[in-house]
């Protein structure tokens, strides 16, 4: 998709939720509109728009506007409560914006084991609703799918090209692996223009404390010890998510049609190395504050994936944010709001 100068209106799903709000803002600073769309569950909150909402001009919506309200160049920011299964709003939606960055989801893996079915309508049904909207109304136009890393499975040694066969081994990656099967078929079908991302873990200010690096401030902060599953030597790639917001606008405007492109830092920590991080950055002694407990069932050791393709694309826009940096802005907006940990 070529880059142009006149206001380009985008939807994004799941706006309303961690890296949603960072990638609404990060939009809206780069000239585009943004049409937020966004069921508000346990984790979509209008605080993740709180930067963007200070700054541009938005309106709040529980229902559909009409259309020349969501084509108003006046107003740069649309919020409106929105299930993506509910096809019908999403194409009337659709077929005024210029493309659509989906990233609507269910995804705490612990919640996953919980209510599976709930992750099966958001993250298969839900990818299904998207793309009939885009193939009824909005053909032609781009959608960005977001994945994860996650659907690759376990992968102990090397990294996995985008190539590489899926082998999710859990609930929630298992349904975020049906969407992508969708999403291929749906490009290849019925010749949608489509470009998937999937990014490793990824972390930042405002997080809901549910993953590890969040969970962790939250638990340390109020007093709670870090409870490590197994021998806590687990690894996973951790990405900025404001670096992840953008390499995904830069994926939407010129990645190729119909590719997918693995957002991987090669910044790999365990479990163990995380925690003494932060425990170090809040002046705690990392053995004071750990609790090991067994390990949860079918735990992946280690995700990582090939790197070169999203490297090629972004060329010398290819820039990281350094772990320790990141990690200190996140303490001091944690430090700051204090957020209770999560059941
Ligand atoms: N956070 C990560 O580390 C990470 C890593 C890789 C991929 N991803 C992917 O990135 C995307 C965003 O992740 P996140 O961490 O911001 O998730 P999140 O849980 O913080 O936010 C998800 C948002 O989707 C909304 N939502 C859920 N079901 C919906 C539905 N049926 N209709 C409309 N909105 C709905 C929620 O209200 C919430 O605002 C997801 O697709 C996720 O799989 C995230």
């Amino acid at each position: 998709m070529a880059r142009s100068r006149t206001m380009k209106t985008i939807t994004v799903t799941g706006g309303a939720g961690f890296v949603g709000g960072h990638l609404v803002e990060a939009l809206l600073r780069r000239g585009y509109r943004v049409v937020c769309l966004d069921l508000f569950t346990y984790a979509g909150s209008l605080d993740h728009l709180a930067a963007a909402r200070e700054v541009f001009s938005h309106r709040t919506v529980d229902r559909l506007l009409r259309p020349q309200t969501l084509r108003d160049p006046s107003v740069r920011l649309i919020v409106m409560r929105c299930d993506i299964n509910d096809t019908a709003t999403l194409a009337q939606v659709l077929a005024q914006c210029d493309g659509c960055m989906a990233l609507a989801a269910e995804t705490h893996v612990d919640f996953s084991y919980h209510a599976p079915g709930t992750f099966v309508r958001a993250n298969v049904n839900g990818v299904h609703s998207v793309l009939e909207a885009m193939r009824t109304a909005a053909p032609g136009k781009r959608l960005l799918h977001v994945s994860t890393d996650e659907v690759y499975g376990e992968v102990l040694h090397g990294f996995s090209p985008e190539s590489a066969a899926i082998h999710p081994r859990n609930v929630y990656s298992a349904t975020k692996a049906c969407g992508d099967l969708l999403i291929g078929i749906y490009t290849k079908v019925f010749d949608l223009d489509v470009v998937t991302v999937r990014p490793c873990n990824l972390f930042g200010p405002r997080q809901q404390p549910k993953d590890l690096i969040p969970k962790t401030f939250a638990h340390l902060l109020h007093g709670k010890p870090m409870t490590i599953h197994g021998d806590g030597r687990h690894v996973r790639e951790y990405l900025f998510v404001r670096d992840a917001v953008n390499f995904m606008i830069e994926v939407f405007e010129r990645g190729r049609r119909g590719e997918i492109y693995n957002l991987s830092s090669h910044e790999f920590k365990s479990t163990l190395d995380v925690v003494r991080s932060i425990a170090r950055s809040l002046g705690l002694r990392p053995t004071d504050v750990m609790t090991f407990v067994e390990d949860r069932p079918n735990a992946d050791r280690r995700y990582a994936g090939d790197n070169t393709k999203i490297k090629k694309l972004l060329g010398r826009r290819w820039k990281l944010t350094p772990f320790a940096e990141a990690l200190t802005e996140m303490r001091d907006d944690f430090v700051l709001r204090r957020p209770e940990p999560m059941l």
